[in-house]
């Protein structure tokens, strides 16, 4: 199987994207960190059907990463990430250097709004603002027409999705759906780190969504008593703290008192030093 080009530096990725747009193809962009897994090469996968030229990113980027976060222990395999986005069929790999991304004198940032406040945006102050800025710069150095993010990283996806509209990137952003692993849990870089009794009860999360999502739909429609449900069944597990557990509306990610409007149900648990999120979407 022959292994898709790589490029590290920007100019080159430009060059690379206008020639493509002139010839008349249109870019689909995936950002990803590495350590790629089932989840991302699904995004992949969804781009190839639809975009007629794929670029896939891999850049743990600094600025998305807390003071004591695990931005020095990420885990990276660069071979392993190369073969599996070659086998899904990516036109282009583009592995900027920190240096290249955030060179001297770089001073201009995107601040999400209240879309940023709640869930993950709390408990992480700075880490949409570092995750908004290296995408604007990810899609406009690869020219996208669209771009795919996964639902595991619901707020994620939201917070690109208004500043995709806010600032006229003129960017079709895709959500796609949760990958998880047999038992549940939803497939993520930061697995690895779990210890095997971690690993084990780490599928508490997905089995207290499901729970809620049951609960739903036997009529449950008071948020708080959904709330309780997720922690209860989350910290039966010994090894889990929990970071929040929220039912949230679905649009703004406000927390709501009862389900009357799509909602999302999302958690973060750290299991050890490893935080866990998973969500999962309410309908009624
Ligand atoms: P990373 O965690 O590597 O994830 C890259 C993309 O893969 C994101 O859109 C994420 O939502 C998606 N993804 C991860 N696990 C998934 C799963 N189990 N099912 C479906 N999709 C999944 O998210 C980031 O990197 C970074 O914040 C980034 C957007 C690249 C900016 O630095």
């Amino acid at each position: 199987m022959p292994i898709a080009p790589v490029i590290k530096e920007p100019e080159a990725l430009i060059t690379w994207a206008e020639e493509q747009h002139r010839g008349g193809h249109t870019i689909g962009v995936v950002p990803t960190m590495g350590y790629l897994h089932e989840g991302h090469v699904s995004l992949v996968r969804r781009a190839k059907a639809e975009c007629a030229r794929v670029v896939a990113s891999i850049f743990v980027n600094p600025t998305q990463f807390g003071p004591k976060e695990d931005l020095a222990r990420y885990p990276r395999d660069l071979g392993g990430d190369l073969a599996k986005l070659s086998a899904a069929g990516v036109d282009l790999v583009f592995v900027p250097e920190k240096e290249a991304m955030y060179p001297a004198g770089f001073d201009t940032y995107v601040v999400p709004g209240e879309i940023a406040s709640t869930l993950c945006g709390a408990s992480r102050p700075g880490h949409f603002r570092g995750v908004a800025t290296v995408v604007l710069m990810l899609l406009r150095m690869a020219r996208a027409d669209r771009a795919y993010f996964g639902e595991k990283d619901f707020q994620q996806l939201a917070v690109i999705r208004r500043m995709a509209k806010d600032l006229w990137l003129g960017v079709d952003v895709i959500g796609c759906p949760i990958v998880r692993e047999p038992d549940g849990l939803a497939m993520s870089s930061r697995n690895v780190y779990l210890s095997p009794r971690e690993r084990a009860q780490a599928v508490c999360l997905s089995q207290a969504l499901a729970a809620v999502a049951n609960r739903v739909a036997a009529g449950e429609r008071h948020a708080e008593a959904l709330r309780a449900l997720m922690r209860t069944m989350i910290e039966a597990a010994d090894t889990a703290r929990v970071d929040y557990v929220e039912v949230v509306d679905a649009l703004t990610l406000r927390p709501i008192t009862t389900l009357d409007r799509d909602a999302l149900a999302a958690v973060a648990v750290f299991f050890g030093k490893t935080r866990l999120i998973d969500n999962r979407q309410l309908h009624i």
